[in-house]
């Protein structure tokens, strides 16, 4: 669906800037950490959607050559480059959406809360200028760990009285992309088709596939309910693994981000029947953020979907159960760095 429509709508596009028409919507998307190996094709794929018209790219190095060769795609969008931290208020300026894979990935052997000591310095830096420079976009964090680094920016976005809990989003895409790939692999069945709901966080047992809830239905023995649970939860490891040292998942994850950034652009621009899975700020369970399946519009997280959560399996239930204590701790985790900040 992602191809079908970005083919079709930077087809359109193209013909109305061509003609001088403005036939699609326009929205500024900034990417923090765009020359790194999620974010250089990442920014590719969103130079493709016609629904935005400037795309800032900002990194600590080599983003000036990643935006001069951007810009000459024949895609309607305006590419430009910031760097160093003094450019980065002038990037984040008019954002609507600003999407953070800024940081340190994974070597084999690391768990993903091993990049938190890097990681959640950079995120609070970069959040930091997002609150004072363009306090009302989508902020979608993709920086390991999300379980912390989005906790990290709620409380950095409340210091600076700016929070708005329905716009800030933890990137858990590609555990959705990975479960329907791996579901229809199984399962012999169409792609395109095939939805699975994933909640909880995004890190080893945190990340919770609810199989039960999977469109077209589906039945599974418990040994491939096993099988591909462990399976969509160590998919990042598998990656990291295969690419043995050189770094973590980039180009699936920069084509579920780009998933992501056109579900919420689509949203922004009023088309009302928008849903994904994201970490958000969640009352459907004790913790207070949680990845669901969420309703995205113009203001943001519009619902979150409780009947998701009503007749899971017994294997479910339990799976629920077991990840809370770790997430509450990564949660927790994320909230005291800030709160111990001088
Ligand atoms: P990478 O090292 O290839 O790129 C990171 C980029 O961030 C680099 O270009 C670097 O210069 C830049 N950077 C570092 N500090 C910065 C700062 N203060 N401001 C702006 N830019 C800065 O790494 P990658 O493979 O692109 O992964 C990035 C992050 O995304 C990692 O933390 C990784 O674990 C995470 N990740 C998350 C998911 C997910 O599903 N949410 C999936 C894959 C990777
Ligand atoms: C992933 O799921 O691929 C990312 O979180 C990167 C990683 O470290 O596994």
């Amino acid at each position: 669906a992602l191809r079908g429509s970005f083919a079709l709508k930077a087809r359109k596009a193209n013909r109305g800037s061509r003609y001088g028409l403005q036939l699609v919507a326009s929205y500024k998307v900034a990417i923090l950490g765009a020359a790194g190996g999620i974010g250089q094709p990442l920014a590719l794929l969103i130079k493709m959607s016609p629904l935005v018209s400037a795309l800032n790219l900002y990194d600590i190095a080599n983003v000036k050559g990643v935006a001069a060769d951007l810009s000459h795609c024949n895609t309607p969008s305006q590419v430009l480059d910031f760097t160093g931290a003094s450019e980065l208020g002038d990037c984040l300026k008019g954002a609507n959406v600003v999407v953070i894979p800024a940081g340190v990935p994974r070597k084999p052997g690391m768990t993903r809360d091993d990049l938190f000591n890097i990681n959640a310095n950079i995120v609070m830096t970069l959040v930091e200028a997002v609150a004072d420079n363009c306090p009302d976009a989508f902020i979608h964090i993709i920086s390991n760990p999300v379980n912390s680094t989005v906790p990290i920016a709620a409380e950095v976005l409340k210091q600076k009285g700016v929070y708005n809990p329905k716009k800030l989003f933890g990137v858990t895409t590609l555990d959705v992309v990975r479960a329907n790939t791996f579901v229809a692999q199984k399962k012999n069945l169409k792609l395109i088709d095939v939805d699975v709901p994933v909640i909880g966080g995004h890190a080893g047992i945190t990340i919770l596939p609810l199989l039960s809830k999977t469109k077209p239905t589906v039945s599974f023995t418990d040994e491939e309910v096993e099988q591909l649970t462990v399976r969509i939860q160590n998919a990042g490891t598998e990656v990291v693994e295969a690419k043995a040292g050189a770094g973590s998942a980039t180009l699936s994850m920069a084509y579920a981000a780009a998933r992501f950034v056109e579900s919420s652009l689509r949203a922004l621009d009023g088309d009302g029947d928008v849903y994904e899975c994201s970490f958000v700020q969640s009352d459907l369970t004790n913790l207070p953020f949680f990845a669901s399946r969420i309703k995205l519009g113009r203001n943001g997280v519009e619902g979150l979907i409780p009947s998701d959560f009503i007749g899971l399996s017994e294997y479910e239930d339990k799976t629920l159960e077991a990840l809370k204590p770790e997430l509450k701790a990564s949660i927790e985790k994320g909230i005291a760095f800030v709160q111990k900040q001088p």
